[in-house]
């Protein structure tokens, strides 16, 4: 049951607060502020006391569901537990209260943490230069794809074609488009791409192959290195959708497998929640050959001295006000520091640990569609409950009745009916064991009893949605 709008709650003259007597002037506001920007009325301003307005808003948060309440294992994006120690680190006033603006000079604490943590990237990724810039996962990628499109371009041969697998993050495609290439797909069905498929369309018209590794069915591309000769030797860069990093940091560098770009998910991988549309941080690493097309400005250390570079003649330009999602960087820079490389590592471990558990668990109730070790997410789908007529929706709905966040649902496409789930390094096996406790009790009652299922959810707040018209006909204001 809705607990109603702030509005509905309003009764006239009712005050949140009391102001003292006035002990300068009355001012009409009419006479100081432009009559064009003065309204008259507001009409149905809410009128409430501060106790219906504090229990109101609290009320609101405590039917949100979040990482700090409970297991959210949304496959693909990564909602693990970031330690609060880095979101104090983001707050210091030294670096929340800098402004862009600030002269170098009076920024060295800053650019120092930008210079390193670009530094650590490399590291990691085995790339020879990173960019900080761009402000989410997708728009890396497009960074990353304007870099080798500037690079085809300055060398006389516009290539036109991109290559990607049907395993690639949805994003992939669109960047590339976006960068003014033409996406060739290929279809792989055995869940990762062979060098044959890669080798029946590489040409020299095609300036790229764009692929997630770990890709988006939560298999590592064990021909990576096979690939990427071949695309080498035809003059092509390879990108890697670099957001899973999740699954790799700490064991193995994507540049060592023959990547020329990659993308970071600063706000997947390094300790900034993921969702919502908050900020987010993509940096970009390239290989040597590709660093002159970086954006500017690019953090210059000479001696012990830090500055903002933006004298770079190939570089693509700007890609994002100012230099970037600072606070991200600071959260990325203090995770890592905090972790050292022991510490990464042992993170993706556990990742790729706790999804392998839950994957050998449920495949005995749900089907998988690819039997084999997976990386930080593993990909179940309905095939079996939807014989008795129960489908994927109706699993993740009932999840819910349970207390747990759904997984990630009909994505990725090439699995129908898929159901992702992403359990994260950060979560116990206690945890774990509940949530498969809960996956398997659902695959019974859709074997027994599926009306229930197909009911859920039925503790929450709210019932089961119409998912078309919340789409298609939001309300998202109130009317009197
Ligand atoms: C594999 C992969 N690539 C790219 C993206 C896009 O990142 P963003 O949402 O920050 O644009 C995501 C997002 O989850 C992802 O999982």
């Amino acid at each position: 049951m809705s607990s109603g709008l702030i509005f509905e709650k309003s009764s006239k003259g009712r005050r949140g607060i009391s102001i003292p007597k006035l002990d300068v002037p009355d001012i009409n506001p009419l006479d100081v502020i432009p009559h064009d920007v003065l309204r008259a009325d507001i009409e149905g301003f809410p009128e409430v006391s501060e106790l219906d307005a504090v229990r109101h808003f609290v009320n609101l948060s405590q039917m949100n569901f979040g990482v700090d309440t409970g297991f959210y294992p949304l496959g693909s994006c990564t909602m693990k537990y970031n330690p609060k120690v880095n979101e104090d680190m983001a707050r210091l006033s030294g670096f929340s209260k800098a402004h862009p603006y600030q002269a170098p000079e009076l920024s060295q604490g800053a650019l120092q943490l930008m210079y390193e943590l670009e530094g650590f990237l490399s590291e990691i990724s085995g790339m020879d230069a990173v960019t900080l810039q761009p402000a989410a996962g997708a728009h890396g990628e497009l960074c990353g794809m304007l870099m080798i499109s500037a690079y085809v371009k300055a060398k006389g041969k516009p290539r036109k074609k991109v290559i990607i697998p049907d395993t690639a993050h949805g994003t992939n495609p669109a960047s590339s488009n976006l960068a003014g290439f033409t996406v060739v797909t290929i279809k792989e069905g055995k869940g990762i791409i062979s060098p044959e498929a890669v080798a029946s369309v590489m040409d020299e018209d095609t300036a790229a192959l764009m692929l997630t590794n770990p890709n988006t069915i939560g298999l590592f591309e064990t021909n990576i290195k096979e690939i990427a000769d071949i695309v080498h030797k035809k003059g092509g860069f390879v990108y890697c959708d670099g957001a899973n990093l999740n699954a790799l940091m700490g064991i193995a560098k994507l540049g060592d497998m023959g990547v020329d770009v990659i993308q970071f998910n600063l706000h997947k991988t390094f300790s900034t929640p993921h969702g919502g549309g908050g900020p987010g941080s993509g940096p970009v690493g390239v290989k040597k050959i590709l660093e002159p097309f970086l954006p500017v400005p690019r953090i210059i250390k000479r001696g012990k001295r830090f500055n903002l570079g933006f004298n770079c003649p190939m570089s693509i330009g700007r890609l994002k006000a100012f230099y970037g999602n600072f606070g991200i960087m600071v959260r990325a820079y203090s995770y890592i520091r905090a972790m050292g490389p022991d510490g990464l590592k042992k993170a993706s471990e556990m990742a790729v640990l706790n999804a392998n558990y839950i994957m050998e668990k449920l495949k005995k109730a749900y089907h998988l569609p690819f039997d084999q070790t997976c990386m930080h997410e593993c990909v179940l789908s309905d095939k079996v409950q939807s014989e008795k007529d129960v489908y994927t929706l109706d699993i993740a709905k009932r999840l819910m009745d349970y207390g747990f966040h759904p997984p990630t649902i009909y994505f990725p496409l090439v699995v129908p009916g898929a159901i992702m789930i992403e359990p994260t390094e950060t979560e116990s096996k206690e945890t774990i064991d509940r949530f498969i406790a809960a996956m398997m009790t659902i695959a019974n009652e859709a074997r027994e009893s599926p009306d229930i299922v197909k009911n859920a959810p039925q503790t929450t707040k709210i019932g089961r949605l119409d998912e078309v018209n919340a789409v298609k006909k939001p309300v998202l204001r109130w009317k009197p």
